[in-house]
């Protein structure tokens, strides 16, 4: 039997003990041998369970297991997961996490501890839930120069939108329903927020570009600004709202990243991605542009893919893929004000004709309930900046800006 341990017993942690349990003839055909939690660290104990005897509050307990190859940390937040990683890493003791936190802020530190000790540091379930996305994208898809990668990263905002806009139910309904179905984090903020999905898209951009990107470098906006009106108007557009992350390399090389709200063409399958489902959409330079979809959060989808990574650290040898990326590169992230877009614009106190001489260009989606709404020609983010400034000055109210998603 292989013995491995785990931090952490909640959503992702009972889940992953789940797939130990009704999954073991799957996972001695993969492993060679059947796979066992020797240890469970929680700081709660759950006397009920049939392994509640594995139950221990100490984390030395583990990491002095000499049984133990294998860590698998499901408890969020960088701290302690971070010291704990590194102790299990400096034990000799490959490290598996669902933690995008402890990923986003650590990654390049974990990946060069774990290369040096030559154990192997995995985190698949930490972006796209049980979606298999960094694997591909670090080995199938390693022809290529990453052109872009969007996505839709975060389950519990994308359940609220469809909820809200598909079934009509309010904000606070809709993130309840997600915070009782186990896909939202502990503070939800990090979700409707846009944190999660920075995270998400700083791991897949570390990924792509080779470098380090750190989450409180790049500008997030989350979906509490977004109302039925912005639906409204980009469902007649031919569109829908998502909160979409996206990573895309600039003509001078530079790496562009953003978290917002965005409207999303009716002809891009993004927009047809509801619910918890995640979706993240690939290009590369050579391979053109590649969609992979499946549920974004949740107990057993996320455990899926931490069980997939223990089967990984007990059957292959560490060392075997290159790091996939290193400590950050100085002046890699464009600024978010040097980023062109088009944006789609609800504006009030203003006329049809005054809009086009601020926003040159534009079309006009038209004019009702005291608002008119249009979409601007492309322009850098500063540019629609002075633009909203000068709308503003003549007495303009800038009801809502929301970038389009070109391809
Ligand atoms: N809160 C996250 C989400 C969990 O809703 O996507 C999965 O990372």
């Amino acid at each position: 039997m292989k013995k491995i341990a785990l931090l952490g017993h909640g959503v992702v942690g009972s889940g992953v003990m789940e797939i130990l349990e009704k999954n073991q003839p799957v996972l001695v055909r993969q492993a060679g041998d059947g796979v066992e939690a020797a240890h469970v660290l929680d700081r709660r104990t759950f006397p009920g369970l049939a392994y509640g005897d594995r139950f221990t509050g100490d984390f030395s307990v583990i990491r002095d297991d000499p049984e133990v190859s294998v860590v698998v940390e499901a408890l969020g937040g960088v701290e302690p997961a971070f010291t704990w990683a590194r102790e299990s890493i400096l034990a000799g003791k490959s490290f598996v996490t669902s933690n995008k936190e402890l990923v986003a802020a650590k990654g390049d530190e974990l990946l060069a501890l774990a290369a040096e000790k030559g154990v192997w540091f995995l985190f698949e379930a930490s972006v796209g839930g049980g979606i298999p996305i960094l694997q591909p994208l670090r080995e199938s898809l390693t022809a290529n120069r990453v052109v872009a990668v969007a996505g839709i990263l975060n389950g519990t905002t994308n359940f609220i939108l469809t909820r809200m806009f598909a079934d009509g139910m309010a904000f606070g309904d809709a993130l309840a329903e997600a915070q009782s179905l186990g896909y939202a984090e502990a503070d939800p903020t990090a979700d409707v927020e846009g944190h999660d999905a920075c995270r998400k898209i700083c791991i897949l951009a570390s990924i792509a570009f080779g470098s380090h990107f750190h989450p409180q470098e790049v500008h997030t906006q989350g979906i509490t600004r977004i109302g039925p009106r912005d639906v409204a108007w980009a469902g007649r557009w031919g569109g829908s709202i998502k909160l979409i992350g996206r990573a895309r390399r600039t003509a001078e090389g530079r790496a562009a990243l953003e978290v917002s709200p965005m409207l999303v063409p009716g002809d891009c399958l993004l927009s047809r991605v509801d619910g918890v489902f995640n979706a993240v959409q690939v290009t590369g330079d050579m391979v053109g542009t590649t969609l992979f979809y499946g549920p974004g959060a949740g107990k057993l989808p996320t455990a899926s893919a931490v069980v997939g990574d223990v089967i990984t650290a007990l059957t292959q040898p560490a060392g075997s893929r290159p790091v996939p990326w290193g400590p950050k590169k100085e002046g890699l992230l464009q600024p978010w004000e040097e980023s062109a877009a088009r944006a789609m614009l609800r504006v009030a106190g203003l006329a049809p004709d005054a809009l086009e001489t601020f926003f040159p260009g534009c079309r006009l989606l038209g004019a009702e309930e005291g608002e008119t709404a249009l979409i601007t020609a492309a322009a850098t983010q500063g540019e629609l900046d002075a633009a909203l400034d000068a709308a503003r000055a003549a007495g303009g109210n800038i009801l809502s800006r929301i970038t389009v998603l070109d391809q």
